[in-house]
């Protein structure tokens, strides 16, 4: 007996690689899935390629309100109704010196990865409250948790959807709704490729450890650097470890 048996997925970015990956997860549970991306022949070939009844897709930009609404409609006409909803679709932007990046870029970055999952939210959740509950959850990332130089559009809009889930998860408690993020390592894809091209072309393993690296804990010295406490006391402190 699966752990979802009965219960209905919507994962948008779902012809990505993680979104892939947790429609497989999903289904072997025995949920129901619906994927929502922008390009139908990768949403067919993904629902080829995985197989099964329990399967459809909607063609979606999350940044717009009525497409969220139609994965919404189109999970209740084709399911029954919506209980998982999985805001993973996300673009990487440009990455560059935060003196380099292209304001254009920046703000697309924040539209898909901040104002996306924000509108999902805004439809799925009165779906999964006629369910009586269920759970919400969105992809952030490591680069949510700490900074990542070369990154900056695209670790601020990770940290911003950690701030939407925790206001969210306030919100609906009472509805029996959950809110969580994930915040994923580096991970075989798309979207890590081309980070890898960005920061280092060629250098996959030494990009990958640096990502990583960029995105832990900052040491005392790269603390201490970055106010000069006579002038500038800090409004946060930072432990180091
Ligand atoms: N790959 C990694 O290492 C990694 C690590 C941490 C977090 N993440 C996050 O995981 C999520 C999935 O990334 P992935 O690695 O599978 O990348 P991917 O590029 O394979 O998948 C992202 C998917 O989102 C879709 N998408 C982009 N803009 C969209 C829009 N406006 N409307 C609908 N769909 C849209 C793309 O078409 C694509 O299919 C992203 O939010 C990403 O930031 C990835």
């Amino acid at each position: 007996m699966g752990r979802l048996n009965g219960k209905v997925a919507v994962i948008t970015g779902g012809a990505g690689d993680i979104g892939k990956a947790a429609a497989k997860r999903f289904l072997e549970e025995g949920a129901a899935v619906l994927l929502a991306d922008l390009c139908e022949a990768a949403l067919a070939e993904t629902c080829l390629e995985i197989g099964g009844g329990k399967i459809g897709y909607v063609v979606a930009d999350v940044t717009s309100a009525a497409d969220n609404f139609a994965m919404v409609t189109e999970a209740t006409r084709r399911f029954g109704g919506v209980d998982i909803f999985l805001a993973n679709a996300g673009i990487e932007g440009d990455v560059a010196a935060i003196i380099d990046c292209d304001e254009a870029q920046f703000d697309r970055v924040i539209e898909v990865n901040v104002k996306g999952p924000f509108l999902g939210l805004k439809a799925a959740i009165p779906a999964l409250m006629a369910r009586g509950g269920g759970s919400i959850i969105i992809t952030s990332s490591v680069a949510g948790t700490y900074g990542g130089a070369r990154l900056a559009p695209y670790s601020t809009s990770k940290h911003a959807v950690i701030g939407l889930m925790k206001s969210a998860a306030k919100e609906v408690a009472e509805h029996n709704i959950r809110v969580n993020t994930v915040n994923p390592s580096p991970v075989e894809s798309r979207m890590i490729r081309s980070l890898e091209e960005g920061l280092a072309p060629g250098s996959e393993d030494l990009v990958k450890a640096s990502l990583t690296a960029a995105t832990q804990k900052p040491t005392r010295s790269q603390i201490s650097c970055s106010f000069s406490p006579a002038t500038n006391p800090p409004l946060l402190r930072a432990r180091s470890t």
